[in-house]
């Protein structure tokens, strides 16, 4: 019992982003109930509706509300009559770069009951963490374009990474590997075979970093390697750090083993600051208020928002519940519409049950 109270940003966002979040906030409701603290939301509008009414994506002032909050706890953005870049950059980004998220944390976990499309592959071997540096490299480097629509036109989009910001990244997956206390095995992710540059850094900073955590086995591995290492040997992996654009394109082949986007969830944290945490599933507008989407992503995207905040035992207690769910098979399937019951019924089935 810790009798706090956290006050909780919410961004419900576009199509199904809603609807998850409520089955989201129904489950963090009866986890505060049950390990005893409070849990206070405020509603924010940003997304896809908002903009085409008024032009707006994330204005500067909402930045300065939302710093106020313990946390801040996300839907989806996305819209099917917005270009798409508009949305993303002037709203994720924005926040991740505004608020210094400079984690995004992306477990990746089979759980027992869910189909991975890796042939002989269960729950024993599908269970690591990508630490993925969120703020920097080529999404916040420098670039431009000139002469463009001429035969001569050029852009540029430079990766950029300067010691501070990979140190941080490399210390925060160190403590995060030592606190997970499962392999104890770090593994950098990088192209140092090419990008002699930046990756020298990682490379470096990885190793001197790790003298600090002589319980960590040190490992590497190239980017592209890694990506036939997830399909053949999952089993390799306890946690992985790596950089941005990297993170990006290897998290979305995890949420793959685990089962898809139904169930992958992810944290943009700032360890000294307020962190966000959201479904990786988009708004998937076609779903939209139907009581067809799946929540668990949301919901265990809540799960990450309490072990962030300190509420171990209740984070804990989510992710058990949405283990216990899938692997005695009440809940079928990840799949939107095949799930053998709807939204609100899973939500209420997580929440009970904890
Ligand atoms: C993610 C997303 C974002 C990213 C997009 C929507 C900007 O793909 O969170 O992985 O590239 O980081
Ligand atoms: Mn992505």
């Amino acid at each position: 019992m810790s009798n706090k109270s956290y006050n909780i940003a919410v961004i419900p966002g576009d199509g199904t982003g809603p609807e998850v979040v409520n089955e989201g906030i129904k489950v963090l409701n009866a986890a505060a109930s049950k390990f005893g603290f409070k849990l206070n939301y405020q509603n924010f509008d940003f997304g896809g509706e908002r903009y085409k009414k008024t032009g707006e994506t994330l204005p500067d002032s909402a930045i300065e509300d939302v710093k106020k909050f313990d946390s801040i706890f996300l839907g989806a953005i996305g819209h099917p009559d917005v270009k798409p870049g508009i949305l993303e950059v002037g709203i994720l980004l924005k926040m991740r770069f505004a608020l210094d998220q400079y984690i995004n944390l992306r477990p990746v976990k089979l759980y027992p009951g869910v189909e991975t499309p890796l042939k002989d592959k269960g729950p024993e071997d599908i269970d690591f963490v990508v630490v993925r540096e969120n703020t920097g490299g080529i999404y916040t480097g420098v670039g431009g374009a000139v002469q463009v629509g001429t035969p001569y036109e050029v852009a540029t989009q430079v990766m950029v990474y300067s010691r501070p910001v990979v140190e941080r990244c490399i210390r925060f997956a160190y403590e995060y590997t030592r606190k997970r206390n499962k392999r104890k095995q770090l593994t950098l992710v990088h192209k140092c075979n090419v990008l002699t540059h930046c990756g020298d850094l990682w490379v470096r900073t990885h190793k001197e970093v790790g003298e600090e955590y002589p319980d960590i086995k040190q490992d590497y591995n190239h980017v592209d390697a890694c990506n036939m290492w997830f399909v053949k040997s999952p089993e390799f992996y306890d946690v992985i750090v790596t950089e941005n654009l990297f993170g990006d394109i290897i998290t979305d082949l995890g949420a793959m083993i685990q089962g898809g986007l139904g169930i992958a969830a992810g944290g943009n944290i700032n360890p000294e600051g307020v962190s966000m945490f959201e479904p990786m599933g988009g708004s998937a507008p076609k779903y939209a208020g139907k009581n067809v989407i799946n929540p668990l992503a949301a919901i265990c995207a809540g799960g990450m928002m309490l072990d962030t905040l300190g509420e171990t035992e209740a984070a804990l207690a989510i992710d058990k519940a949405v283990s216990n769910a899938l692997g005695s098979k009440q809940i079928k399937s990840l799949a939107a519409g095949q799930m053998g019951m709807g939204t609100k019924e899973i939500g209420d089935l997580i929440a009970k049950s904890l």
